[in-house]
């Protein structure tokens, strides 16, 4: 089955406004190409429309967070239809950050996706092991029981429309980057999981991305792969090498 490949950019807690705009400048004519969906995740709602203004036509926004209600006594917060009356389209929830340094639980991650559809945003759903889980040979079952708890009471067409990210953690950041053959290993694990939960059709629209120290000079490989459908970059994102990615 063919699906359309997704690059996102999880710009996490960087750009000013300004260094958005002129990101986006630099940006514009490398990440050109009509067969793949382009993604800037930015940090902040006020950055959206800044972005969507300078984009280019190929490039979808996307933010990092939100909370679960729609408005209220909440200080600091911000919803998901704050979010999409801004323009945003894409949302990245249950990011290994969001669990481990804000205490994000599966229940909440769970909250979070039905919300996000119920909104009208699309979710882009992380998961993935630490080093430990991987050294202990226990990372599929980890993985199967988050994406198993996280997409309780989805749908099957949110599913079709959904995108999941298998991050480990070992390779965020670390430069660590997950071979092609164990990046593959863990997408197929997801898609006959989604086969198992719903049905092969269903496994067969969703895209899967690698995430983890993707790079200009690995993406080639890591997205030959059948069964990882794109990327979802971090420091990569921020540079122009991130248009040699979308191309790879
Ligand atoms: O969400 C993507 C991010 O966690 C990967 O970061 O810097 O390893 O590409 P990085």
């Amino acid at each position: 089955m063919a699906r359309r490949r997704i690059i996102a950019g999880n710009w996490k807690m960087n750009k000013t406004p300004s260094e958005a705009v002129a990101l986006c400048e630099e940006l514009k004519d490398l990440v050109k190409n009509d067969d793949v969906d382009v993604v800037y995740c930015v940090p902040a709602i006020d950055i959206v429309p800044v972005v969507n203004a300078v984009k280019g036509t190929n490039v979808h926004v996307g933010a990092e967070n939100f909370y679960i209600v729609d408005s209220g006594a909440f200080t600091g917060e911000i919803s998901a239809p704050m979010l999409k009356d801004a323009g945003v389209e894409y949302i990245i929830i249950g990011h290994s950050e969001r669990r481990d340094i804000f205490g994000e639980n599966d229940i909440l991650i769970n909250q979070k996706v039905k919300k996000a559809f119920a909104s009208g945003l699309t979710p882009i759903l992380c998961c993935g092991e630490s080093l430990a889980l991987r050294k202990a040979d226990t990372y599929k079952e980890w993985i199967e029981r988050q994406i198993t708890w996280d997409l309780d009471g989805v749908t099957a067409d949110q599913v079709k429309k959904l995108v999941i990210a298998y991050e480990p953690i070992w390779a965020i950041g670390t430069g660590e980057t997950a071979t092609a053959d164990q990046a593959e290993e863990v997408c197929k694990l997801i898609r006959e999981l989604i086969a198992k939960l719903y049905d092969q059709a269903t496994a067969d629209e969703v895209r899967i991305q690698y995430g983890g120290s993707m790079n200009a000079g690995n993406a080639a490989e890591l997205l030959s792969k059948p069964n990882i459908d794109g990327g979802l970059i971090g420091g990569a994102s921020l540079k122009a090498d991130f248009g040699k990615i979308v191309n790879a």
